[in-house]
């Protein structure tokens, strides 16, 4: 490994990941035996074995099906307590948490439950670990629009124990402008927007993210170096792209990781960010992320590494007298 000690010292954030891609296989084999939840699978190892993707829907249809383990508060707090010691073993400063309310809603999870549970995780850690965390609502993508608008007038009891929403799921033909409604409401709601974008979509849905949902973030944005206007927008408004190197791996959005972009994004003055996304299906949380693709990509630099850490800072929804503290 090529600045292991720089890599793994230095304060980042953590933007994007989903809570529920933290699963391990032993706590989905744990919570299943304490739920009485039958799975598809036969041991942990069987489970792992399961994990070998060729694209993101390949991945997605596992992912759901391991979070179907997940039915109590604390189940949800237990889950989100893992996270977060990784977290602070990585010395991640800063967590901003996806959570997929829909997943667990349609299988008669009540949305207090999930709420709460991920919450109470965040509370705890902030005070006995010093973490600072905070939860994104992601809506599915491959659900009508109606079913957005749904789970957030449903998580309005809760509207202090979240900070923004984002959009995720499966992406080539669910663009961003078929939740310009939804995300209309969370801006009036005064919630911050994310959305996954260009992870395997085309440039055109990055554009939509920007110019009909208005979001602060694009999620992923790798595909955004097929369009040069693209690459200097993003650039000047320096709008953060949370990049998730073994993801993309895994998902095949690159053949190898050595082939990944993040350097020519960087090198094109972009807000890149390095995240781990679904860490316990990619091989890793964010040390590993920034280990491994440092070890990988040959012209990656300290300067570079520096460059993503400030980027993260930068780029999160904390205050902004956390952010100078971190810097
Ligand atoms: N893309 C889209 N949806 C997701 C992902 C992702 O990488 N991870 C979990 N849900
Ligand atoms: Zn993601």
């Amino acid at each position: 490994t090529r600045l292991p000690g720089l890599l793994r010292s230095m304060p980042k954030a953590e933007l994007h990941m989903h809570i529920e891609g933290s699963l391990e296989p032993e706590m989905i084999f744990r919570l299943a035996e304490r739920n009485g939840v039958k799975l598809a699978y036969a041991s942990v190892e069987a489970l792992r074995e399961a994990y070998a993707f060729t694209d993101l829907q390949s991945f997605l249809d596992i992912y759901y099906a391991g979070a179907s383990v997940l039915l109590t508060q604390q189940d949800f707090y237990d889950m989100a307590r893992a996270y977060l010691d990784r977290a602070v073993a990585d010395n991640v400063v800063r967590a901003e948490m996806f959570f997929d309310p829909q997943t667990h809603t349609e299988r008669g999870v009540a949305m207090a439950t999930v709420i709460e549970g991920l919450h109470r995780a965040c509370v705890d850690a902030e005070r006995e670990q010093g973490i600072s965390a905070a939860l994104i609502l992601c809506f599915l993508r491959h659900l009508p629009e109606e079913a957005a608008l749904q789970t957030l007038e449903d998580a309005l009891p809760f509207r202090d124990r979240f900070i923004g929403v984002g959009l995720d799921s499966s992406e080539v033909g669910h663009p961003p402008e078929k939740f310009a409604r939804v995300f209309a409401r969370a801006r009036d709601l005064g919630l911050h927007l994310v959305a996954h974008a260009g992870e395997e979509g085309p440039p055109a849905y990055i554009w939509s993210a920007l110019d009909v949902l208005g979001v602060e973030r694009i999620d992923h944005g790798v595909q955004a170096v097929h369009d040069p206007d693209l690459m200097d927008r993003l650039a000047r408004d320096r709008i953060a792209l949370t990049v998730c190197p073994l993801s993309n791996e895994k998902l095949c959005v690159f053949p190898t990781l050595a082939d990944h972009n993040i350097q020519r994004l960087l090198d094109a003055g972009l807000a890149a960010t390095v995240n781990s996304d679904d860490p316990a299906y990619f091989g890793g949380y964010m040390n590993t992320n920034f280990t491994r693709l440092f070890e990988q990509v040959p012209g990656l630099t300290a300067q570079h590494a520096y460059q993503l850490a400030f980027n993260s800072i930068e780029a999160s929804f904390a205050a902004v007298a956390d952010k100078q503290r971190w810097q």
